[in-house]
């Protein structure tokens, strides 16, 4: 890995590969080309603690359920345009094929490290990807850049903000879902929040507060933390018609309900699935 490298984005790409190669089938989702795209070699990164199969059972959940659920709206609403904020490692472009057309956005150093790692393994592929680099806390418009790189705000688009809302302040997650908000009507925006630990379950709260310490320690200090009523009240005020939440619980029904191995994204993110109005 080359620096540029964000250590969040390479930690979700993990968990996702991890699920792939250790959970049994049928995969909630099937996703080790981030962990190729991150240039990880061999399978030592399998031995470090946050990868533990057991006492991360609830994150790899959580990080496949977030994303499965997004790429079901995408298929759902046989979307033409997928805006990713806050991409790191996301694969959709990859593994899609092209029928949908996706535009990253993520923080500028990280977008160049990707770009140098797409490059490298010949997975550029200009007409079905565009990566617009943009800094959320900076006062850029992701909007506009997007727009820039080929984005048409005319036609129904859906949005996904995944693990990203806890890194951004208020303002700043105000303003991206602002941005979302003003596209075309019928648009979607998917983002995940991650509640106050104090709302956790007892069990769960010891691992969050662990990986809070460990969050501020690298550089990635958790900066909001949302109750489901304000995560509603930010997409509401930001311009949304209709907004629901889906809790992880009803992530677990949805996708893990049927299995008997434990895994269930019970405790981790919840999503908001917010549409614009007119349709
Ligand atoms: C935990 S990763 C999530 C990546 C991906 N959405 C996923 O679910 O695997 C957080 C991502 O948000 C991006 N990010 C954090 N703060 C940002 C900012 N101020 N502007 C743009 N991107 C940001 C990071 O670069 C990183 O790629």
């Amino acid at each position: 890995m080359c620096s540029g490298a964000d250590s969040t984005a390479v930690r979700t790409a993990m968990w996702r590969a991890l699920h792939v190669l250790i959970d049994e089938p049928p995969h909630v989702l099937d996703d080790t080309i981030g962990v190729q795209i991150a240039g990880i070699d061999g399978d030592d990164w399998q031995q470090r603690p946050d990868m533990d199969p057991e006492r991360t059972r609830s994150n790899r959940s959580s990080i496949v359920a977030r994303a499965r659920a997004t790429e079901d709206v995408v298929t759902d609403r046989g979307a033409q345009q997928y805006v990713v904020l806050g991409a790191g490692l996301d694969t959709f472009a990859q593994r899609d094929e092209g029928r949908v057309r996706v535009f990253e956005v993520d923080a500028p150093a990280t977008q160049a490290w990707k770009r140098q790692r797409l490059d490298a393994l010949g997975l550029l592929a200009p007409e079905r990807l565009r990566l617009v680099p943009v800094d959320f806390e900076a006062g850029e418009s992701w909007l506009d850049k997007a727009v820039s790189a080929g984005l048409d705000p005319a036609i129904p688009t859906v949005v996904s903000m995944l693990g990203v809302t806890m890194y951004l302040t208020r303002e700043a997650i105000t303003e991206t879902l602002r941005a979302a908000a003003s596209l075309a009507a019928g648009s979607v925006m998917v983002f995940s929040y991650s509640r106050p630990i104090e709302m956790a379950p007892l069990e769960i709260r010891p691992i969050l507060e662990g990986a809070a310490e460990g969050a501020a320690a690298s550089g990635h200090p958790w900066l909001s933390l949302l109750a489901p009523d304000e995560a509603i009240s930010l997409a509401r005020d930001a311009g949304f018609a209709d907004v629901q939440v889906v809790t992880s619980s009803d992530l677990h029904n949805r996708y893990f309900a049927n299995r008997h191995d434990r895994l269930s994204p019970f405790g981790g993110e919840d999503l908001v699935v917010a549409t614009t109005g007119g349709e």
